[in-house]
């Protein structure tokens, strides 16, 4: 097993941070802690502290911040194949096609978790990271810094179902442990329980920051990625200032990037069916699943689904954020 999934292998560091912290059993560790108000698992807490502690951002740096299960694997494989699409002007050059999305660009959580001055590659002198933190977490720097923040959110309800299944294919290839029944699941999303949970202020904390500060966060939705894939590409374009110029236009650029990201044809990528993550080494192809929108209809009772929209309504009240 991992070694941060072993409590008794954890670093004397990180025994000191979390010892006097609320924690309940996790869903992709055998604990999870609450951490100044958000539930996450020790790997990614102790990557997170040496991340507060060691990370210096630059202005040219992308960070794309997403909730688990939100499509982070999605947006990771759009925005690098955008931002690079002139060092891989064909198709069939594209490291995506032979590396998953998330080795590519990091998890700085992960990575620190291993490591205190990771040197993270650059692509065209970019530099392209990820993080789960909610916007409140964010490194000093990350903020003040001019570096731009992509967000993406996705419907709670398809949210828990992907993080319920993700879970339980994580918990049985990595930890040797049960499934979580989807009641219990379900008990735990919605009393905000979930990886980085609550939900709602990790979705609330980005879009009250896209609202003030539009040029440095762009929040997107899943939904909408999956309704209009190009016109969201372009967004993300005009968002990074990289637009699609008319030769490019002419040469359908953007419509490549999209067919080259979807999720027909990352999922039937070799690296995708059969490949390890580097950090936990649970299969690639766990990043896919259905990539659908409204699977919670196979798992929601109509309840259920109630008491997840009513949160989603109470919370967002007044903010013009819609699920
Ligand atoms: P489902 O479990 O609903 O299928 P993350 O990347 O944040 O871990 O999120 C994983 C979710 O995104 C999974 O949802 C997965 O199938 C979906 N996904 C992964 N790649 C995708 C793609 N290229 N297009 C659409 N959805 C994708």
């Amino acid at each position: 097993m991992h070694q941060f999934l072993q409590e008794n292998s954890y670093p004397k560091e990180l025994r000191e941070s979390i010892i006097s912290l609320p924690r309940e059993e996790g869903w992709i560790a055998p604990y999870m802690y609450n951490y100044k108000g958000i539930w996450i698992p020790p790997h990614h807490l102790y990557g997170a502290l040496r991340c507060q502690q060691h990370f210096q951002a630059q202005d040219s740096d992308i960070i794309l911040c997403t909730l688990p299960k939100c499509g982070t694997t999605w947006l990771k494989a759009l925005v690098f194949a955008l931002t690079t699409r002139k060092q891989y002007s064909h198709e069939t050059q594209s490291p995506l096609l032979t590396t998953n999305p998330h080795g590519l660009i990091p998890l700085m959580e992960n990575i620190y978790s291993r490591e205190n001055s990771p040197n993270f590659p650059l692509n065209n002198g970019v530099r392209l990271l990820s993080t789960h933190l909610p916007h409140a977490l964010l490194q000093k720097s990350v903020v003040e810094s001019k570096c731009k923040l992509i967000y993406l959110c996705r419907n709670q309800k398809d949210t828990l179902v992907s993080l319920w299944h993700y879970a339980n294919k994580s918990r049985g290839e990595v930890l040797g442990l049960g499934a979580i029944p989807f009641p219990e699941a379900f008990n735990k999303y919605r009393r905000g329980a979930s990886v980085y949970g609550p939900f709602w202020d990790h979705m609330l904390g980005y879009w009250k920051e896209s609202l003030e500060n539009p040029s440095k966060v762009l929040f997107l939705k899943y939904e909408e990625i999956k309704e209009e894939p190009e016109v969201q590409l372009r967004r993300i374009a005009a968002f990074l200032g990289c637009p699609f110029s008319e030769e490019e236009d002419e040469g359908g650029v953007a419509g490549g990037i999209v067919r080259l990201c979807s999720f027909e044809s990352l999922s039937n990528l070799e690296v995708n069916k059969t490949g390890k993550g580097p950090v936990i080494p649970i299969g690639n192809n766990t990043y896919f699943r259905k990539g659908e929108v409204g699977d919670w209809r196979n798992h929601l009772t109509d309840e259920m689904a109630t008491r997840l929209d009513q949160i989603v309504e109470e919370k967002f009240k007044g903010t013009g954020l819609k699920l």
